[in-house]
């Protein structure tokens, strides 16, 4: 039986956890073994999943065949430090798998043996609700297949896709940040249509479900956003003047300045401590 360790039981943690425990994905549902140092964290999860929770970070990375960090970015130095040796000595194959923003597969790599398999991940919030959106790089010790077990892990709670590290970055202001950009769509329309005589309950409800049948449309269909967008747009009709009016205010170039933005932050942020 496949045997996960996680490190942080957090939100990310959590959600992973549940992905791996209702058996969405393909195979055996794996052995979870869980290290958080709230006990009160571990009991819950405990109770709610089913799984293991152990004393230390060590124990719990102890013969898994993956061990996800799930910390906070500046706390992952010191869980590699803490597993290090347990996975040296293992009679296991262990991949190391991270989804701390800004931690570089170089950074993993040296915190722990040499020749240990070290994978990073971006994955984004939705995958909280098993639509989650993940990205997975495998540094210097990781084989093709051991990205694929990773992939694999993360379908569990929505996609995953194989990226380069270099790409990591660009994911991070697609993908991971952005939710936030659709929260912000969601929130604009909500006060567009407010201002124009709804009642802010009702604006609201429109906008969601609205975003949310033409992101299924996006996801289900076979055609792309240019083809859906052209279907319902008639000439010189409703649609037409209302995307004319963003492409006047400059929809795109907003887009391709915040996500630029969000790169270029991310790179600071991944920046070894002392030179951001
Ligand atoms: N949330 C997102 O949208 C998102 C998206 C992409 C990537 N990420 C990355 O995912 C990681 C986790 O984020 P999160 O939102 O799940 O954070 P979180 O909810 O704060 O979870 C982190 C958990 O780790 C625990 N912890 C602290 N020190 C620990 C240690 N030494 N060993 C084991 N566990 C420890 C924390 O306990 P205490 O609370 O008691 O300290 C907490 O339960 C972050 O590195 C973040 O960059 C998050």
């Amino acid at each position: 039986m496949t045997r996960i360790a996680f490190i942080g039981g957090g939100n990310i943690g959590e959600a992973l956890i549940s992905g791996l425990v209702s058996g969405e994905g393909s195979g055996d549902k794996p052995d979870v073994v869980v290290f958080d140092p709230s006990a009160k964290r571990l009991d819950f999860l405990r109770e709610e999943y089913g799984i293991t929770g152990a004393d230390d970070a060590a124990t719990a990375a102890s013969e898994a065949n993956f061990v996800v960090i799930a910390v906070k970015p500046h706390i992952v130095p010191s869980v590699l430090e803490d597993i290090s040796s347990t996975l040296d000595n293992n009679d296991t194959e262990t991949v190391v798998v991270s989804v701390a923003a800004g931690v570089s597969l170089a950074t993993m790599e040296s915190g722990l043996a040499a020749g240990v398999p070290a994978v990073r991940v971006m994955p984004n919030t939705p995958m909280l609700v098993g639509k989650g959106m993940s990205a997975v790089a495998g540094g210097r010790f990781t084989s093709e297949e051991q990205v694929e077990s990773v992939k694999d892990l993360f379908a569990t709670v929505g996609q995953s896709v194989a990226v380069a590290e270099k790409d990591i970055d660009a994911v991070t202001a697609v993908s991971g940040s952005g939710p936030a950009y659709i929260f912000m769509v969601a929130e604009a329309m909500t006060d567009a249509g407010v201002q124009l005589g709804l009642t802010r309950p009702v604006a609201q409800q429109l906008a969601v479900a609205t975003i949310e049948g033409a992101a299924t449309m996006m996801a289900q269909g076979d055609k792309n956003p240019v083809d859906l967008r052209a279907n319902v747009t008639s000439p010189g009709g409703t649609t037409a003047a209302a995307t004319r009016g963003l492409e006047e205010n400059g929809l795109r170039t907003a887009f391709f300045r915040a996500m630029q933005a969000c790169v270029d932050r991310s790179v600071e942020l991944g920046r070894p401590a002392g030179e951001n």
